[in-house]
């Protein structure tokens, strides 16, 4: 049985708005805890770590608070041999150092005015994504900020990586994605200045390759991107900085609904000038599930973000872009298929019933054709997510869903983990941490893959909190520099 976890509720107080308090209060230690109780069985083929990055403020805000704000901290689950070690620790950005040094928030956030405040920059926090890649761990941003270079296994902040001395200021969009085969890393990057984008590769020692301009035709927030064998596709949506906001040193989001969604295929090493564009229906799009040629198509399957619409049909642009400025997700999976040789692009909902985000897959796949998909149910509530679910992407078709509780039990985002001989591409695990808000619990929770609605075969009961948060991702122990058994995968 398990018991409720002890957790501040408002550390810092109320006034700087619901995204810093209750389910999405920070934990204020660092901890490492093994021994921990644990229901069912941890798997013995189970080994490699899941990590989840997330907001966590260390100190009182400045003003108004946005997730995007908060210092970003690992929650690292390291599953060996049937064993289970827990970690958690704040990137040590340079503006966590900053702060650490002062003994106080130093930053502004997304949600303040930064004009006249140049002496005090906003917060460049790698609170998104984490993901594996040269042998660590790699912090992100969604605004496109430094990428940290972290040890997946101890979670100390190695280095803020420039990946080989870039031109200053530029940096890594939230979700980099690694080709696993060939080891290396697929970015872009973006500002609010022309040409709005740029696109690199960094090669599997961590040096940067390949980095060229990307012109859009005005500033835009994409979010996500994919990969293929051969290509990069790249997003630049309806979504975009209000110019006079910008000006005036704020951040408001506008949506354009007509103008078309469009996906750029360029080739992996390729030049600007050989990216081909592909228009289709105005949407925004948080995430990519995965990417992969077939002849001469290359195909996105993603969670497309549904527009707000009015009662008459059309597009409300005004809570479309609420919507995405808060964080809310009325996703549909969507499949596009871009053709490079007739230059035609076709698109179709999956699967129409399930609000379904943040995606997992199995990443061995990575650019190749995968079919089996691991995401979260949705609720209109910024994310608190209540339960996962496996999709087949070729059909569209749910494969099995789990929750302990729609109303009140929220889960990270889960990540698939192959067992250490894969037989199929679904043989494996789902890690996700679980967060049952009413009986005051938390647990980390392993499900079998192929069979997703038989619930956990392992809970393990957590007397630490894990605040709602952001992405994850799972590393094998060959993708780990310094993985303490070497004879394990
Ligand atoms: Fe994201």
């Amino acid at each position: 049985m398990n018991a409720p976890f002890k957790h501040s509720d408002a550390p810092f107080g109320h006034e700087h708005g619901p995204m810093i308090t209750g389910t999405f209060a920070p934990v204020l230690e660092e901890v490492v805890l093994t021994d921990l109780p644990v229901t069912g069985k941890i798997p013995s083929d189970l080994n490699g770590v899941y990590l989840r990055n997330g907001p966590n403020p260390r100190f009182k805000p400045k003003g108004a608070y946005h997730p995007f704000d908060g210092d970003g901290m690992l929650h690292a689950a390291q599953f060996k041999n049937g064993q289970l070690t827990y970690r958690n620790k704040w990137v040590r950005t340079e503006g966590w150092n900053a702060n650490n040094a002062k003994g106080e928030e130093t930053h502004w956030g997304i949600m303040s005015t930064l004009k006249g405040r140049e002496d005090m920059p906003m917060a460049d926090v790698a609170n998104t994504d984490v993901i594996g890649h040269a042998g660590k761990a790699v912090a992100t941003w969604y605004l496109a900020g430094k990428a940290y270079l972290i040890d997946p296994i101890t979670l100390e902040t190695t280095e803020a990586a420039d990946y080989g001395n870039r031109a200053p200021g530029h940096g890594v969009s939230a979700h980099p994605k690694v080709d696993e085969v060939t080891g290396e890393m697929m970015f872009f990057d973006y500002f609010d200045h022309a040409p709005y984008m740029a696109y690199g590769v960094v090669d599997k020692e961590g040096k940067l390759v390949h980095h060229v301009p990307i012109e859009l035709p005005g500033n835009r927030l994409p979010h996500d991107m994919g990969i293929s064998e051969n290509y990069s596709i790249l997003h630049d949506l309806p979504v975009y900085h209000d110019e006079d906001a910008l000006a005036a040193g704020r951040h408001k989001i506008r949506f354009n609904g007509s103008m078309p969604a469009r996906f750029g295929v360029i080739p992996r090493f390729g030049q600007s000038d050989e990216i081909k564009w592909f228009e289709f229906s105005p949407c925004f799009l948080y995430h990519v599930i995965n990417c992969w040629e077939e002849g001469d198509e290359v195909v996105m399957v993603a969670c497309r973000f549904m527009p707000v619409k009015n009662e008459d049909g059309t597009i409300d642009e005004h809570r479309t872009a609420k919507t995405i400025a808060h964080l809310g997700m009325d996703a549909r999976l969507w499949r596009y298929r871009m053709n490079m040789k007739t230059g035609e692009g076709t698109e179709e909902c999956l699967n129409a019933e399930h609000n379904c985000e943040f995606p997992s897959y199995n990443t061995s796949l990575t650019g190749r054709k995968s079919r089996y998909a691991y995401l979260v149910d949705h609720n209109p509530n910024t994310l608190h997510w209540i339960g996962i679910r496996k999709f087949d992407t070729d059909t569209g078709e749910s494969l099995g869903n789990w929750t302990d509780g729609p109303k009140d039990c929220w889960y990270s985002e889960p990540w698939f983990a192959p067992a250490d001989n894969p037989q199929s591409e679904d043989h494996g695990y789902v890690i996700t941490f679980m967060r049952d808000e009413k009986l005051g619990k938390q647990e980390l929770q392993v499900f079998d893959a192929l069979n997703i609605s038989h619930g956990p075969i392992a809970r393990v009961e957590m007397p630490h909190a894990i605040p709602v948060g952001f992405h994850a991702c799972w590393m094998k122990p060959n993708q780990i520099e310094n993985w303490p058994d070497n004879s394990i995968g």
